[in-house]
């Protein structure tokens, strides 16, 4: 069978040439006579993959002697409580910039631990996920979250689920808040070039533009590894994953072993610019697609539109069945809206070609003629 085209919001497509790789090294990994899954994490083997991971994940972000990267588990989901616990120690509050279903999850879970204030939102992102379509002005930002106190400021760089990308806003001002920005990079990490000097922590999950679920990235500034609580698990803790190399308790071995063959390849294509310009060509041929049609309409306001996740409504509703299935036909899959959303999404993250997207808007265009 050939291979489909796969728009899922992730676990994502990866590129053909990791998986052809990884399934070439499966039984043997170079001569060793094992696969990477049986290895010991602490052996030479596996030493080696991991250090040329960790390298090429610093040198695909530029990130500065001054930040840590470690490999986690636990997911965005347990950064969540992960972060609070880390960051807390000498606080009670932190800052919170609500945009949409993932930075509103985060502030949730951050009650658990202290106060949250929301120091900004897009008027629904609290009550309505389907309306929370764009990126509020951060302008006041400043004078809302300094002299008050807070441990930190959290917002999240692309909301997955409604569509919505800050386009460099928040890292603009981050030298002037008296406070660390921790970001949720989860759905767009490695799709830009970014200023990693700018943030006191950057997380994400892997399963979008790094590898397969299981592995969870952590960009943290050295000078904010003594804040943690004293109930902070020990895995969990970043000073002590630091400390171990990222290997106090055993790491997801196979999935840090994916994220470096995706590395690999991402180096291979160019890095970080070569995926920010290959994200802007796919964005915008999807995005025209849509603006020129009077079949599909985008919610998400124009400038804040992200350039990985395409949310998409169809203006007559009844024909989301037919479009999915004669989309499945032709090899484009998990085209299927959020479920609070509805609609379609495209999930169009490094992996993705751009021929992938020239299918799609070919069969987009040639939907509208023949059903619509
Ligand atoms: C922006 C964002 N944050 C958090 C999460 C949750 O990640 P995980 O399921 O790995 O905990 C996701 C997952 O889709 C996401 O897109």
């Amino acid at each position: 069978m050939s291979r489909v085209w796969n728009f899922s919001a992730g676990p994502a497509a990866l590129p053909e040439s990791v998986l052809r790789r990884a399934a070439e090294e499966m039984l043997d990994w170079q001569g060793k006579g094992l696969s990477v899954m049986e290895m010991s994490h602490r052996s030479p083997e596996y030493t080696t993959i991991f250090e040329k991971t960790r390298n090429d994940f610093r040198k695909l972000l530029n990130v500065p002697q001054s930040h840590e990267v470690l490999f986690m588990q636990g997911g965005a989901v347990g950064m969540n409580a992960i972060v609070p616990m880390n960051l807390l120690q000498g606080f009670e509050q932190a800052a919170f910039v609500n945009t949409g279903a993932w930075s509103k999850k985060t502030t949730k879970e951050f009650s658990k631990y202290g106060i949250a204030r929301v120091v900004l939102d897009n008027a629904n992102a609290l009550a309505d996920v389907a309306a929370a379509c764009y990126v509020p002005d951060c302008a006041s930002l400043l004078d809302r979250v300094n002299g008050q106190q807070m441990a930190y400021l959290h917002y999240c760089d692309n909301e997955t689920i409604s569509g919505v990308e800050f386009n460099g806003q928040i890292e603009a001002l981050a030298g002037q808040f008296d406070c660390p920005v921790v970001a949720d990079m989860s759905s767009n990490i490695l799709s830009k070039t970014l200023d990693v000097t700018k943030y006191g922590l950057i997380y994400g999950g892997a399963q979008k533009n790094v590898g397969p679920a299981g592995v969870t990235i952590v960009i943290v500034d050295k000078a904010l590894l003594d804040r943690a609580l004293p109930i902070c698990p020990s895995a969990f803790t970043f000073d002590t994953v630091a400390e171990n190399g990222s290997m106090y308790n055993t790491p997801p071995t196979y999935s840090i072993y994916i994220a470096g063959l995706v590395f690999e390849w991402l180096l291979e294509q160019g890095g970080v610019s070569w995926a920010q310009a290959q994200a802007q060509q796919k964005a915008s041929l999807l995005y025209g697609t849509i603006d020129t049609s009077s079949l599909y309409n985008c919610p998400v306001r124009v400038e804040d539109r992200s350039r990985m996740n395409v949310p998409f409504t169809l203006a007559d509703e009844s024909l989301n069945g037919k479009f999915l299935s004669l989309a499945a036909e032709r090899g484009l899959v998990q085209l299927k809206g959020h479920k609070s959303v509805g609609g379609m999404r495209a999930s169009i993250y490094n992996a993705m070609p751009l021929e992938g997207v020239k299918v799609l808007v070919e069969f987009m265009r040639e939907f509208e003629k023949t059903e619509a």
